[in-house]
């Protein structure tokens, strides 16, 4: 039996569909196929604004017909938009056809929905609100060989103003370090190349008060493991950045050169009402004390325009920021009002037109950045992971420690390899170059 899966939203899902896949492959679907093959679709969903739950009713609305004609094709919806307040009933209402709705804390408990919808004709719904266990027992169908994600903590404390993520995700939950380290030294010994460890916010890690090994330590320990690899995390929360998190990544050469460390907004104001716990002063303070210990070490952000009452002038102060703290890159998005949280009842709503012409203008500046940045590279030589083979440029493709894009072509498979680039061109985020063979 064959299985196809649709992920929307972050990393953090992609590998919660390679959870999904395991759990697939458990319940006798052993063949992933194209959509129109398989016995059963998932849709592994994302709520955090609302474009991508919009674009998930498109595609599950589409698949009425191929219901109605493929006896025996089960559906299953799950992940954070079914874990929204009233949501599961909104889908069961709009796409009478699903068969199974799933929530956040059901991965492990999939297989028997599976069951128990082969043996009733009703839609199962299953929504629970908390799960306390860190360890679910799937082995991951991985899917993005050499790297590979590692959860080490799931949901998220911070409520920040315009955020979802903490209703749908739940509280903070971090997996035992033996845990973590059993399951990075095991992927190290089956090859993977890079490892990006997971969390909402991992900064704090076992911040609960419980005792047990900070988030740096873990850093230190899993970047101990023996064997050629890089090492990755994401993503941080600046209100947590620690000077000990900044010395472990300066000890280990394994640990890539890179901090994704999301601003959100330059304006005191909005940060405060974003309920995010820190100033751009104090954030533009890590990033000096970054750079002074690890000069060549890059940053990305995440930034929101068009927060609640944000002025013009306080829409500039992100630009502004945007400039100082030399961001390589950025994911950039305007502000979604997300039922449930504090900020969607703020008066202020700004305009769509006014937020279309500032996102345009901000990403226009982040590119130059990254233009700018790529540029540099010309001439460089510089270690990258192959990843992936690029059909259409028929080139090879991999990133280097700080995240940044190369191509190059090659007479054999090098995916899994640390190549060394020479660069030779820039365009726009990607580099292009030449490697000996
Ligand atoms: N609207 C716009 N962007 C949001 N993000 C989270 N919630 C929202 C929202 N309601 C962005 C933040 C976060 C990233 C993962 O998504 O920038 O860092
Ligand atoms: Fe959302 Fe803030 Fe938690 Fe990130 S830290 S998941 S933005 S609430």
């Amino acid at each position: 039996m064959k299985y196809h899966i649709v992920t929307y939203g972050c990393q953090m899902n992609l590998h919660e569909s390679e959870k999904i896949a395991g759990v697939l492959k458990e319940a006798g679907y052993t063949e992933e196929a194209p959509l129109e093959e398989a016995d059963i679709i998932v849709f592994n969903t994302c709520c955090i604004r609302e474009n991508a739950e919009n674009h998930a009713f498109g595609n599950i609305g589409a698949l009425k017909k191929l219901k109605r004609e493929k006896k025996g094709l089960l559906i299953a919806v799950g992940g954070c938009m079914v874990q929204e307040a009233g949501k599961a009933a909104v889908l069961k209402q709009k796409f009478p056809f699903i068969d199974i709705l799933f929530g956040t804390h059901e991965l492990a408990d999939l297989r028997s929905l599976i069951e128990r919808k082969r043996a009733q004709r009703k839609t199962v719904i299953s929504v629970r609100e908390a799960r306390a266990e860190t360890e679910d027992g799937i082995t991951p169908v991985r899917t993005s060989y050499p790297n590979a994600w590692v959860n080490i903590m799931y949901g998220c404390n911070n409520f920040c103003s315009y955020c979802i993520v903490p209703y749908v995700r739940g509280r903070e939950r971090s997996r035992r370090a033996e845990d973590v380290l059993r399951e990075v030294e095991g992927l190290v010994k089956e090859g993977y190349r890079e490892i990006t460890l997971l969390g909402q916010n991992v900064n704090s890690y076992n911040s609960d008060g419980k005792g047990g090994m900070s988030f740096p330590e873990l850093l230190d320990r899993c970047a101990s493991v023996e064997g050629k690899f890089r090492l990755r995390f994401m993503t941080s929360h600046p209100k947590d950045f620690s000077e000990e998190l900044v010395a472990v990544m300066k000890k280990h050469k394994k640990i890539c050169k890179h901090l994704h460390l999301p601003v959100q907004a330059g304006s005191n104001r909005i940060l405060s009402l974003m309920n995010r716990r820190y100033t751009r002063e104090k954030y533009l303070d890590e990033l000096a004390l970054l750079r002074r210990e690890i000069p060549d070490c890059e940053v990305t952000t995440d930034l929101i325009v068009s927060f609640p009452t944000e002025t013009e002038e306080e829409f500039g102060e992100t630009l502004s920021l945007v400039r100082e703290a030399d961001f390589s890159s950025a994911f950039t998005f305007i502000y979604s009002p997300r039922t449930g949280t504090k900020a969607a009842e703020m008066e202020g709503r700004i305009d769509a037109a006014v937020s279309k012409d500032r996102i345009t203008r901000l990403i226009a500046l982040v590119n130059e950045k990254t233009r700018e940045k790529s540029a540099a590279y010309i001439g460089k030589t510089i270690e990258i992971l192959c990843e992936d083979y690029d059909e259409k440029k028929g080139m090879y493709l991999g990133r280097d420690e700080y995240g940044r894009m190369g191509y190059f072509r090659s007479e054999r498979d090098r995916i899994g390899e640390f190549v060394d680039l020479t660069v030779t061109d820039a365009n726009g985020i990607s580099l292009y170059g030449v490697c000996a063979d």
